[in-house]
């Protein structure tokens, strides 16, 4: 979304900001949850967490909804007082929008075009769980992509398009996934319109990501809070304007939840089951492992070479414990795609073995070659592709 495009920006923004900054953007008067209470065991719940009238711990009555702000506060300096409130960033969203001047000054980018971030967002949300869908401090991952007014819709329908196909792309199912258009009541404070893509996690169809026109809503605010312009010079139409801004919204620890869902996966395996995680090797944390067949010494020594030779591209995993069985096991267990194995005869012809998570196929290639064998397989090749001096060692099916 950003190394790739010549249209985006990558940023770091601060967590603290300008208490002002949410004054601006409307969270401190519109960022909050309904909220009610039982009045027998004092359980707060959301009110769209619930099926029934009653409280779902006890079954007691519960209070009126109530607005709870989900804004974490803290104090900036010595004195806790009112005038030194800061806030916790509840979205990556507004660190962009107070740099967009910054970033249009000094990058000369024109419209259309992005500024993208990822971080630490926190929230005070008022019930937490299923593992890490929702928590009180998670990861986002926001583009405000800045667009003339009147191409909005086609942005729009653009970004949708775009970001639906980010999942599929690194392996979500396409029927695990949906647009759902958000209704009018539901719209937050600053969206013309909104999609959310959900995802069928195992408790059922839930958001992963929202794709909002935030028109020109934040930047207005914040010309107006800080009385200083935001508008646009268009060199082509020699006009002056505020851009509109098309935002997607994700969340890093659901796509990861939903990702490590739909890569889960056990298969029959002679007397057991093979547990293993299909992650696109983009994805896999550990993209390779060595194994030297035996603790020989000299099996050992040709093993750590190629070891430190690899880490310098990629991150990648010792393991010398236990039969090569369970260890190609471990690797599957957690999605790792090559697993490379150095025996006696690569002693003899400086030869190694790869072998595939999902087919278990092998080859076996020079090691001259591993690097440039494994980058092409990372990046998608078939396996059974060689290099010059490789060959097919084992077809598992
Ligand atoms: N700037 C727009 C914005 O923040 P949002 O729908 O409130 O929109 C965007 O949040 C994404 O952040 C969500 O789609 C979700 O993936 C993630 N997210 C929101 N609250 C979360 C929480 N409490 N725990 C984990 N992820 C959360």
């Amino acid at each position: 979304m950003v190394q790739e495009r010549d249209d985006m920006i990558g940023l770091d923004a601060s967590i603290l900001m300008h208490p002002q900054t949410w004054a601006a953007s409307g969270h401190l008067k519109e960022f909050a949850d309904p909220l009610v209470e039982c009045k027998s065991c004092h359980q707060r719940w959301r009110v769209d967490d619930l099926a029934g009238n009653g409280c779902p711990d006890c079954g007691g009555e519960l209070t009126e909804p109530r607005q709870f702000n989900l804004m974490f506060k803290t104090f900036m300096g010595p004195i806790e007082d009112e005038a030194s409130v800061v806030y916790l960033r509840p979205e990556t969203a507004q660190g962009i929008f107070v740099n967009f001047q910054n970033v249009l000054n000094t990058t000369r980018k024109r419209l259309p075009f992005g500024i993208a971030q990822i971080g630490k967002a926190f929230r005070n949300e008022i019930t937490t769980g299923n593992f890490i869908f929702r928590s009180r401090e998670f990861e986002q991952m926001e583009i405000e992509f800045f667009v003339k007014p009147g191409s909005d819709k086609e942005w729009f329908d653009y970004w949708l398009e775009e970001r639906f196909n980010w999942y599929t792309k690194l392996g979500i199912k396409k029927e695990n996934l949906k647009l759902r258009q958000h209704m009018k009541k539901e719209l937050a404070h600053y969206a013309k319109e909104c999609y959310d893509i959900e995802y069928q996690f195992p408790m059922g169809w839930a958001e992963l990501e929202g794709i909002a026109n935030r028109a020109d809503y934040d930047l207005t605010q914040h010309a107006n809070f800080s009385t200083k312009s935001l508008e646009y010079f268009d060199d082509e139409s020699k006009e002056h304007f505020i851009p509109y801004v098309i935002e997607p919204s994700a969340g890093v620890d659901r796509s990861a939840l939903a990702f490590l869902c739909d890569a889960y996966d056990e298969e029959p395996d002679k007397e057991e089951i093979r547990v293993l995680l299909h992650l696109h090797p983009a994805l896999a944390p550990i993209k390779v492992a060595v194994l030297p067949l035996s603790r020989r010494e000299k099996l050992v020594e040709v093993t750590k070479q190629i070891y430190a030779d690899l880490r310098q591209c990629w991150m990648v995993s010792y393991d010398d414990a236990q039969s090569i069985g369970r260890r190609y096991r471990r690797q599957d267990e957690i999605g790792t795609p090559f697993c490379v194995t150095i025996d006696f005869q690569s002693l003899e012809d400086n030869q190694v073995t790869i072998r595939e998570r999902d087919t278990m196929n092998q080859i076996r290639v020079p090691i001259k070659e591993l690097r440039t064998t494994l980058a092409a397989k990372l990046s998608g090749e078939e396996l059974f592709v060689l290099p010059p001096g490789g060959q097919i060692w084992k077809e598992e099916k």
